[in-house]
């Protein structure tokens, strides 16, 4: 078997090592010169844990290379799998698929012989009728099917979400194309991972439906942390106590500054479109990205609040600044909105993130970044988690009261208990759990 992998972003860098490591010949395409230079040199553009290696083993290996000859990467190949960007276009929530249908142009010139020409990028529903027509547009006489097959990784542990998934989605319409799909994912097969086949439509939307009920449930719990605050309840009981029922389940259940990420606030926006252009409109959805925009910069009201009211001449160390952990990946990050806001407010922001910092200095000004936690919190009125990040979880106390001005918390992610803040002396605030006074 051999594919080409169009696009060396997240998702087509992880698949392309994933499949190679699966025993397929991947040969990965950039137009991006630079990029391509640095992967044949093994450097590896995004912080991925484990993906260095699986790079460099099956690179090495001979089965997986990098190029940015489209043209000479697809021709002979089995499948093209379609992975560039699908950025949001301005003025709107849709989805803007220049690329892919861009990529599905060249990926037409170039086939020769049966192939199966794969979306893998999130699109929205109808992208994939799409393709196929560009392609015969572009070369009537081409032997094709284009297939959907849309990808379910998590940021921080996407090599195990690919090589351990859930489910496979896989939209594909002829038992040729299903045939290829099947064969590429046999080692899936083997481990009985359950994989569904549908048409492409069902497919395309599937991707976005699991997306927008994550949001949904996670927005859910974010409006419940709020309701928890004021009645004195424990959010993360309510959380326990109905994610143990199975109809509902435990995940995602864990309240927050409001999610951000690649794919979640750009696939809610997405799908919100289709629907009102479809005469279908989501209301549910359409709350929930309102409400988790709302909550982002009501997260720096809290913080404000939390510091008196006023940030002039204060200081705020704040630690994590990716939208999640393991990741240097800043897009929509609660932060984005949350230390410009304590900024403007007059706050000097000291800021921390293992590993996003340098992201983050392209996004965010006038920020004062220091090279680790406690440096950050040096002389610092009031300390913020905004990333759960592992090493902010065991945070030596004692040496945390010592360099802040005051012991003063906010714990956006829930990492520390309320209990033991009060028992150490610090003012404490999280989201949606009862607070107890400093002794
Ligand atoms: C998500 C989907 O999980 C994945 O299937 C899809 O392919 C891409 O989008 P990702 O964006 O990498 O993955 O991260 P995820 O772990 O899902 O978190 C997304 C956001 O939700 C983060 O901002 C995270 O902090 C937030 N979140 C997640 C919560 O606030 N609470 C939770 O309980 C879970």
């Amino acid at each position: 078997m051999r594919i080409a992998m169009i696009g060396t972003g997240y998702v087509g860098l992880v698949s392309g090592a994933c499949f190679s490591e699966f025993g397929v010949e991947v040969v990965c395409v950039d137009k991006d010169e630079s990029k391509i230079e640095r992967l044949l040199r093994g450097e590896i553009p995004i912080y991925e844990p484990g993906l260095d290696k699986l790079v460099t083993s099956n690179a090495e290996a001979g089965r997986l290379s990098f190029t940015t000859d489209l043209k000479e990467a697809v021709k002979g190949a089995d499948a093209v799998f379609i992975a560039v960007g699908t950025p949001t276009r301005r003025g709107g929530g849709h989805a803007d698929l220049s690329y892919v249908y861009a990529a599905a142009r060249e990926i037409a010139e170039a086939m020769d012989g049966y192939t199966v020409v794969v979306t893998k990028s999130t699109v929205p529903v109808g992208t994939g009728r799409e393709v196929e027509r560009v392609i015969r547009e572009t070369r009537p006489d081409a032997e094709f099917d284009v297939v959907s097959n849309p990808e379910f990784l998590r940021e921080g542990s996407a090599i195990n979400d690919f090589m351990r998934p859930d489910r496979v989605v896989i939209g594909a319409e002829t038992d040729r194309a299903r045939e290829v799909m099947r064969t590429l994912y046999r080692p899936l097969f083997l481990i009985e991972t359950p994989i569904l086949f549908t048409s492409l439509e069902t497919s395309e939307l599937t991707k976005y439906a699991a997306n927008t009920f994550l949001a949904a449930k996670i927005t859910f719990i974010n409006e419940m942390a709020d309701l928890c605050e004021k009645v004195g309840a424990d959010v993360h009981d309510v959380a326990k106590g109905i994610g143990l029922d199975g109809r509902i389940g435990k995940k995602f259940l864990h309240p927050g500054p409001g999610y951000g990420g690649s794919c979640f606030p750009k696939d809610t926006l997405a799908l919100v479109q289709t629907a009102r252009d479809s005469g279908a409109p989501l209301r549910i959805i359409e709350t929930v990205v309102d409400i988790n925009a709302k909550r982002k910069r009501q997260m720096a009201d809290r913080i404000v609040e939390f510091c008196g009211g006023s940030m002039q001449g204060k200081t705020v160390a704040i630690l994590g600044l990716t939208f999640k952990p393991n990741t240097d990946d800043m897009r929509d990050s609660p932060s984005l909105d949350i230390v410009p806001a304590l900024i403007d407010a007059g706050a000097t922001v000291r800021a921390y993130d293992p590993e996003g910092m340098d992201e983050a200095k392209k996004h965010l000004d006038g920020v004062v970044y220091c090279s680790g936690a406690y440096e950050a919190m040096d002389g610092a009125d009031a300390l913020v988690i905004l990333t759960e990040w592992n090493e902010f979880r065991s945070l030596n106390l004692t040496r945390v009261k010592s360099l802040l001005k005051e012991p003063a918390m906010v714990d956006l992610r829930n990492i520390y208990d309320p209990k033991q803040m009060a028992d150490q002396g610090f003012r404490y605030q999280c989201v949606g759990r009862p607070l107890r006074k400093a002794d």
